[in-house]
């Protein structure tokens, strides 16, 4: 089910990257391909697919949230880019390629890193849906991607190396730079899709287990993946001198967190009224993936 589900919206959603994101003749288009060599990369597009499923389950049809699905995807692709950065994890690979510096340059990094950012509100603005929608969606992704944000997770996160951290500010470091972007998907999706106040809010909760569950999983990766089928380096938390899940609880307590986290995650879906198989699908393979 769960690969049915990734063969479905894919392609959806890079034909979509396509068209709103060209190449183009343009004396800066440099830029242009550093950012589309960085989205078209690859990666797993969970952000828009739950945000699309969001809206499914909700009643809406998936394709009014598609293009705020890919303003996310290009989002969460800006902090991917900069998370790679000499200054910051210093990371080589990304999605099974040279990161975007290594590709290009550190320089053509920063501008295609914030070039995906400023042009993922662009898409988002012009999509094709009720001028209010629009606005809140615009809101959200500004919130969740800024200073109290994603944004501001990764700031959080630079300075623990010098202070490591308790759990509970590791929870809360992870649900700034991981948790707020999955949020996002959740709630722009349920809005789309016709949720009431109340029912967005639920999504809202589930997507912050699912983002915390999310990120102990990718601190689980960093230590015991393949590095060929993660498509990104192992060994970079330690390297970096990151406090983790895996460096306070160790492998098998944080599976077990992660776990929990998921089978809570998975509780709250019965909660819903429309028909929740495709995302109990989705958050069984999110514990499960092994990249
Ligand atoms: C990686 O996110 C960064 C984290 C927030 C842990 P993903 O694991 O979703 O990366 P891609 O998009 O599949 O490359
Ligand atoms: C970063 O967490 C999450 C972002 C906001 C990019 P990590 O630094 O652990 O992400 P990876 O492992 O490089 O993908
Ligand atoms: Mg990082
Ligand atoms: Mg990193
Ligand atoms: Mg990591």
């Amino acid at each position: 089910m769960i690969n049915e589900l990734f063969a479905f919206y894919k392609p959806i959603i890079e034909n979509r990257i396509d068209e709103l994101l060209p190449e183009t003749n343009a004396p800066y288009n440099e830029v242009v391909r550093a950012s589309r060599y960085s989205l078209k990369l690859g990666g797993k597009r969970i952000r828009p697919i739950l945000m699309m499923e969001f809206c499914r389950l909700f009643g809406g049809d998936y394709k009014s949230a598609l293009d705020f699905a890919v303003a996310l995807e290009m989002i969460h692709t800006y902090s991917l880019i900069h998370d790679d950065l000499p200054c910051m994890d210093n990371d080589d690979f990304r999605r099974g390629k040279p990161s975007c510096h290594k590709a290009f340059s550190e320089d053509m990094a920063l501008l295609a890193g914030d070039a995906l950012l400023t042009e993922a509100f662009a898409v988002a603005a012009n999509a094709n849906t009720d001028a209010d929608i629009k606005v809140k969606a615009v809101a959200t992704l500004s919130q969740m991607a800024g200073f109290s944000g994603m944004l501001g997770g990764q700031v959080i996160d630079l300075s623990f190396v010098k202070n490591p951290p308790d759990l509970d500010s590791l929870c809360d470091m992870y649900a700034r730079k991981t948790g707020c972007l999955l949020r996002a998907a959740a709630i722009i999706g349920a809005t789309v899709g016709g949720a009431t106040e109340i029912e967005v809010n639920k999504a809202d909760i589930f997507a912050q287990k699912v983002g915390l569950a999310f990120q102990i999983i990718d601190d689980i990766l960093d230590v015991t993946a393949d590095p060929e089928l993660l498509g990104k380096p192992v060994g970079s938390d330690d390297k970096n001198q990151k406090t983790t899940f895996v460096s306070i609880l160790g492998l098998e307590g944080a599976r077990a967190e992660a776990k929990r986290l998921t089978d809570d995650a998975l509780k709250l879906l019965n909660g819903f009224e429309g028909n929740t198989e495709n995302m109990k699908a989705l958050t069984e393979y999110l514990l499960q993936r092994n990249f």
